[in-house]
């Protein structure tokens, strides 16, 4: 599985590195860190619905330091799960 955090200027001012790095910490903490590839992508086009995730091409809009570790187990932890 491929985790892309935008890491473009727009996304960057709404927190995205955090937005990564806390995504790293549950991926660790659930044991998945091996299964998928995190990494930071350049400016995705929607900057005014950063910050922009995607999941194996799929992108989530509006991920903020209050919404991720929701996201993170509705679209990553059970599809890291099955695969
Ligand atoms: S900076 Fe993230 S979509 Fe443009």
């Amino acid at each position: 599985m491929e985790i892309k955090v935008c890491m473009g200027s727009a996304c960057h001012i709404k927190g995205s590195p955090n937005i990564a790095r806390k995504l790293q910490a549950l991926l660790k903490e659930n044991g998945l860190d091996k299964k998928v590839d995190l990494r930071g992508s350049f400016c995705m086009g929607p900057c005014n619905r950063g910050v922009v995730v995607t999941v194996n091409g799929k992108a989530f809009y509006h991920i903020s330091e209050d919404n991720v570790e929701k996201f993170f187990y509705k679209e990553i932890f059970k599809r890291g799960e099955e695969n």
